[in-house]
């Protein structure tokens, strides 16, 4: 089985591995924390009650329900069919969809925000990152807002790696493994998009997020 395919099975496995919406996004942080985070998110992406609101990777939809109350419309997009047929049961008045997020199942100019948490490692390389970026793009609205959270920087990416136990690794599913995360060159995909966007900007987040040191969320302004 090809990576991409482990990698997908593995969200298949996690979504079903438990019935805590946290646990099956694989991020069992306190309940304060997820409040912080959908605050954080909610605000990066200045969430207005009238946006048509996409999320990609939108796991079981703990994220997409914190944020449901500020937008007018919800829609979720996952690979893993049991992660959008739980999202649906959680949010069973927004529209989800299986499918992958490097060709995206709407018309161009459909959205307001676009929103994309903790995905991108994920991915198989760069080069895939980048048409996700740009199907993104094409799907929300002239004007529109895309965050990118969560995404790894480089510069950080040899000290994660080399501290990371290899043996311990092999005994756990391909997704958490260290090593097989993809880092980002924050300043290399800013020269690589910047003629596409009005304005990217690389956001801090908020220093109560454990790993806020070595993960960054991206805007980009349409
Ligand atoms: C860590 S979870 C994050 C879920 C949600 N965004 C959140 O922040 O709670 C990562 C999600 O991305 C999905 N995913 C990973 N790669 C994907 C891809 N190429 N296309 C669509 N979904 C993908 C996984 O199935 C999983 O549900």
């Amino acid at each position: 089985m090809s990576e991409f395919l482990t990698k997908q099975t593995e969200w298949q496995q996690q979504a079903e591995s438990s019935d805590d919406l946290k646990l099956q996004v694989g991020r069992p942080q306190s309940d304060e924390s997820w409040q912080l985070l959908a605050v954080d998110v909610q605000e990066k992406l200045m969430l207005q009650l009238t946006d048509d609101l996409l999320d990609v990777g939108c796991g079981s939809g703990l994220l997409l329900s914190k944020l449901a109350r500020n937008c007018a419309n919800i829609s979720g997009i996952d690979y893993a069919q049991a992660m959008v047929d739980k999202a649906q049961i959680l949010l069973p008045n927004a529209n989800f969809y299986c499918g992958e997020a490097k060709t995206l199942p709407f018309t161009s100019d459909s959205f307001d925000k676009l929103l994309s948490y903790s995905i991108f490692h994920y991915f198989p390389d760069r080069e895939y990152a980048l048409s996700v970026v740009k199907e993104m793009i094409r799907v929300v609205k002239p004007g529109g807002i895309i965050l990118i959270g969560d995404v790894l920087d480089s510069s950080y990416e040899n000290e994660i790696k080399s501290n990371s136990d290899l043996a311990y690794e092999q005994k756990i599913p391909y997704i958490h493994r260290y090593s097989q995360w993809q880092f980002y060159d924050l300043a290399l995909l800013q020269s690589e998009l910047s003629d596409l966007v009005c304005k990217f900007e690389v956001l801090t987040q908020p220093s109560e997020f454990t790993l806020s040191g070595y993960r960054k969320d991206i805007r980009l302004w349409l």
